[in-house]
């Protein structure tokens, strides 16, 4: 454990500029620097340091935090591991807090330390027997290129070779030290009783090692090359004190920044499949080798991108038994879509037939959504028995139940119900029946989708004075926020006339601003309304992130928090998928978000007139003019009121 002192030392030590700066390439923005998002693929930048926060915003995903937290995103390390490689960076020595730890606890840290290291040793050693060795050359390495691989994504892989001799690497790790017990702990080594010297579990096979999430190697899949041998193909490292299979996902180490970057993950089976598409430029790819996916894998996945495609042989026989991994990434809340390559190939072979762009076109247009995918697999095997068409349907409904989010649940049932032309009801019943049968499902009361924009930048000062110019500042910048998330998105009106017209969210806001002669309360506001004015003038629709990257701090920083977390919808709609109610949520929060303004602009200039009042008792023509307008602004504050589903207005400001 890390003692708080050091943890201390390291916050005030690194700076935040200089670790982003090892990944993104950061350019200088006022007193901020920018760059583009390590997370997303993008064309203009949109990521955010800011040296005098000493914190970044990434306003593509919404991420932002310490430079630890970046650390921590962009390599997967946990909190203690991102502290560690910080403190490295730095040269700072880490004081060990371990009082909490017992005897017992230090000594099994110990082992998995030397398990790791034994890995590590081994690792290099295979590698090494490939380029250095005869052996190793002529069988091994002559093996990789005769499947095309090139050096460097041999080197990538860190690929390697076993020789053939019995115990070659039990006695090159006995000599270094290392024990029998503990080479028999890390499934490198069997040691029976007429065999002292033992024998290495990994003879005469290509190596691939496995890594861990931040690049330690915790044990080996190791191919066979003879294919005269009745013996299993592949030959993987056995559970371990650091290896458990289930929890580990081949290929992550080397993908998940692409992961990351490209927003989806593809998921394949075998190692030669994830180091062929590495090998044509596709680096955003993990496999389960062999195994089936366990929830364990799926929120490794998860913690990079909640967008997966699953990748499968044209001619799998076990295609039918991916259903369970396809609910299984529904419960995990993924988004999932499926390809079945042509009879004949698998992603690896495919790879190698074909251009980079031509595979990745191939999986971006022929993947299918994981209804159409069962559909065709079940629908092809019911022909035209209806009792078997019905058990498809019903088994395709079963897997939306799965689906956590119950807004992405209805797109997926109106999309079922389309298909199959059945009513939506009828589906909606069959679920709810499915779902009492397996009860343990999903909680009843799961949170409501939320696009509520989250600013609230209002002094402090001001909710003690006054709560009517609070309320109002508060709703002066939700509509400002809207026009900052949302100001591109189009909506669909129509006039008194009945007439039908498309205008943006910003030409909407701004409209019902000059309508009501609306003087800002934030001078921030004020700066970036007229920006905004500016830009329609150029005809350009300025929201979000053209402040982020181009105005002054303050502004910038108002931004940030501005549009930092709205994620989800950006997410559907960055990948074009929009849920139904996608352009409707956004469309009813503008159109009740300009009632509630105008609302509160009522009770402001009630109050403001009001206590103006006693001002005007000499004269009468004022004040009765005056009295006039409170009274009109009281009859459209109660008819707004009415709209808006509020009781009776509160306060009375007239004092006389
Ligand atoms: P495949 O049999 O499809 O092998 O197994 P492959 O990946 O196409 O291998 P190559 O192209 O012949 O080299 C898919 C995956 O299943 C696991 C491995 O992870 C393999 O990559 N597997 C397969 C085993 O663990 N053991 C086996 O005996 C076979
Ligand atoms: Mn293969």
């Amino acid at each position: 454990m890390i003692s708080k002192q050091t943890i201390d030392k390291i916050f005030s030590t690194i700076r935040v500029e200089e670790i982003v700066g090892e990944y993104v390439q950061l350019k200088r923005a006022g007193s901020n620097f920018k760059g583009l998002s390590p997370f997303h693929d993008e064309k203009s930048p949109s990521f955010v340091v800011s040296p005098s926060k000493q914190i970044w915003k990434d306003f593509s995903t919404g991420k932002g935090g310490t430079a630890i937290s970046f650390l921590m995103e962009i390599e997967n390390f946990t909190y203690p591991e991102a502290l560690r490689h910080a403190a490295k960076k730095y040269g700072i020595e880490i004081e060990e807090d371990q009082r909490e730890f017992s005897e017992e606890a230090k000594n099994a840290q110990s082992e998995r330390d030397i398990l790791y290291k034994i890995h590590e040793i081994a690792n290099e050693y295979f590698q090494n027997i490939l380029w250095e060795n005869e052996e190793g050359r002529s069988i091994g390495l002559s093996y990789f290129r005769e499947r095309e691989l090139k050096d460097e994504i041999i080197k990538k892989f860190q690929l390697g070779y076993s020789p053939e001799k019995k115990n070659a690497f039990t006695e090159f790790a006995l000599n270094k030290g290392y024990s029998k017990e503990i080479l028999e702990k890390s499934g490198l080594s069997i040691f029976p009783e007429n065999s002292p010297s033992g024998i290495d579990r990994f003879r005469e096979r290509v190596m691939f090692p496995i890594h861990s999430f931040s690049g330690r190697v915790l044990g080996f899949g190791a191919r066979i090359l003879k294919n005269n041998i009745k013996t299993a193909k592949y030959l993987n490292s056995p559970e371990t004190e650091i290896y458990h299979k289930s929890n580990v996902l081949y290929g992550l180490n080397q993908s998940k920044q692409a992961i990351s970057r490209k927003n989806i993950c593809l998921l394949v089976e075998g190692y030669m499949d994830v180091i062929s598409l590495h090998l044509s430029g596709i680096e955003n790819v993990v496999a389960s080798s062999g195994t089936s996916l366990t929830t364990e894998q799926i929120k490794l996945i998860k913690r990079l991108t909640e967008n997966v495609t699953i990748l499968f042989d044209g001619d799998n026989a076990g295609i039918k038994a991916s259903f369970r991994s396809i609910d299984m990434l529904l419960t995990e809340g993924m988004n999932i879509r499926v390809l079945l390559f042509p009879e004949g190939d698998d992603p690896d072979s495919f790879a190698r037939k074909h251009p980079q762009e031509y595979v990745e076109k191939f999986i971006e247009n022929e993947a299918m959504d994981f209804i159409d995918f069962k559909a065709e697999i079940l629908l092809k095997e019911a022909g035209n028995d209806p009792i078997k068409k019905a058990e498809a349907i019903r088994n395709i409904v079963k897997s939306v139940g799965f689906v956590q989010n119950a807004l992405k649940r209805e797109v997926y049932l109106k999309e079922v119900s389309n298909k199959f032309g059945l009513s939506e009801q009828s589906l909606f019943n069959e679920l709810d029946i499915q779902k009492q049968i397996t009860q343990n499902q999903t909680p009843k009361n799961l949170p409501k989708e939320n696009i509520q924009p989250k600013l609230e930048i209002v002094p402090e000062s001001v909710e003690q004075v006054d709560p009517i110019m609070f309320d109002l500042l508060k709703q002066e910048n939700n509509l400002v926020n809207l026009m900052l998330n949302f100001g591109d998105v189009v909506l669909h009106r129509e006039n008194e006339e009945n007439e039908k017209y498309d205008i943006t969210v910003i030409e909407e806001i701004l409209h019902h601003f000059e309508e009501e002669n609306y003087e800002f309360q934030l001078e921030l506001n004020k700066i970036i309304i007229d920006s905004i004015k500016e830009g329609i003038q150029n005809e350009e629709l300025r929201k979000g992130n053209f402040f982020v990257t181009f105005m002054d701090e303050n502004i910038t920083s108002k931004v940030v928090d501005a549009i930092m977390p709205l994620n989800d919808l950006e997410n559907w709609a960055s990948r074009n998928i929009f849920p139904p109610n996608y352009g409707d949520k956004i469309s009813s929060q503008v159109e009740g978000d300009i009632l509630i303004h105008k609302f509160r602009y009522i009770d402001y200039l009630i109050k403001k007139i009001g206590e103006d009042l006693p001002n005007q008792m000499n004269n009468e023509t004022q004040y009765f003019e005056s009295i006039r307008k409170i009274t009109l602004l009281k009859q459209a504050s109660m008819k707004l009121s009415e709209i808006l589903g509020y009781s009776p207005i509160k306060g009375v400001y007239v004092n006389r």
